[in-house]
């Protein structure tokens, strides 16, 4: 536990646990109007570009943002606010995230799901106390499912099934993995077509982690499946369920993860850098996830075996995931 104080802490999640409730209704309700007849005339206002064709903002996402901005500034004024679609408006690209107690918040992560309506959309908040998420709220409304985490709660879909899902007992990661896992990656908003870009950087990845064993030059990873959610705090959520085992992502900001990361660990997974240390990626110590590094790697909750403690077979399988994927490039100041 951290210098905050239980009952502070508690009233917190509380709180963050109504405003994504409400922040959810917000989102369906403006699915709801989309799917509605006035829909039509309004099509070509719903959405515009920010930084490429596939970097979309909605109303929706801006009118979430200053529903839960304000909600927060009245009720914590001292507390800070990082909101994606304020930072965005912003000229820096700076990780502007501290050690003071700070929300951290994505209005609609899944955008392009939401356009498209696509049901794999949500809204994402997590409180962060000296750096780290403490407190993680995801709701995606029209999948009907709530996920929340507190430090020393437990992590729960819909507040009454407890993360993992599988947990009398937690199963072991797979002794072969990645073979036998579920894989989930995003191919990300960077769509440069240059052969060193980090969309082939990515594709090259994916392929190495599908091929059978013994393919890609003894790389094929030969995994389960391989899953895009379009949203990188529900892909986060699924690793805490246990439903995904791996997720690797570059790209993605510190709103898109920070609730999510919040509910992995507390369910007992683990979370890191996507790129593979160098040069002693079998033996460097696994570095402890930097919100704002924008590469990461979540393992899910895993139980012990008769031969390793579960965190044992996570970082296994950290390392023969660093194995087989090529080093992302999204560095930034100030992460
Ligand atoms: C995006 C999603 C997507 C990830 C992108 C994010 P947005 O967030 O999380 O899965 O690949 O990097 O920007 O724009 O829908 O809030």
């Amino acid at each position: 536990m951290t210098d905050i104080s239980r009952e502070e802490l508690d009233g917190i999640y509380a709180f963050a646990v109504q405003l994504g409730k409400d922040a959810g209704r917000m989102l369906q309700e403006a699915a709801n109007l989309r799917m509605g007849a006035a829909h039509a005339s309004r099509e070509q206002k719903e959405h515009v570009q920010k930084e490429n064709a596939v970097d979309l903002v909605t109303e929706t996402d801006e009118d979430v943002e200053a529903f839960i901005k304000t909600a927060i500034t009245q009720k914590f004024p001292s507390h800070k606010f990082v909101g994606e679609e304020s930072y965005s408006k912003g000229a820096s690209r700076d990780y502007l995230i501290d050690d003071s107690p700070t929300w951290c918040v994505d209005p609609l992560d899944g955008t392009v799901n939401y356009i498209h309506l696509f049901p794999m959309f949500c809204v994402s908040i997590a409180f962060l106390w000296k750096g780290r998420p403490l407190v993680g709220v995801i709701n995606a409304p029209f999948l009907e499912q709530f996920f929340s985490a507190c430090e020393g709660r437990g992590a729960w879909l819909n507040e009454e099934r407890r993360l993992p899902l599988v947990r009398e007992p937690v199963p072991p990661m797979p002794a072969k993995a990645p073979s036998g896992c579920i894989f989930s990656c995003e191919w990300g908003k960077d769509r440069r077509d240059s052969p060193d870009s980090n969309l082939h950087r990515k594709v090259e990845s994916f392929v190495n982690m599908a091929s059978e064993v013994g393919g890609r030059q003894g790389g094929g990873g030969m995994v389960h499946g391989i899953r895009s959610l379009g949203s990188a705090t529900l892909d986060l959520a699924y690793v805490a369920m246990g439903s995904f085992d791996i997720w690797w992502e570059g790209g993605c900001w510190e709103w898109d993860v920070a609730a999510g990361i919040a509910i992995l660990l507390e369910a007992g997974g683990l979370a890191t850098t996507a790129n593979p240390p160098y040069p002693n990626e079998e033996t460097a110590p696994i570095e402890e996830v930097r919100l704002g590094s924008r590469a990461y790697l979540a393992i899910r909750p895993a139980g012990g075996s008769p031969t390793e403690t579960g965190r044992q077979s996570q970082e296994r399988t950290v390392r023969e995931v660093w194995k087989r994927v090529r080093n992302l490039d999204y560095t930034r100041p100030g992460a």
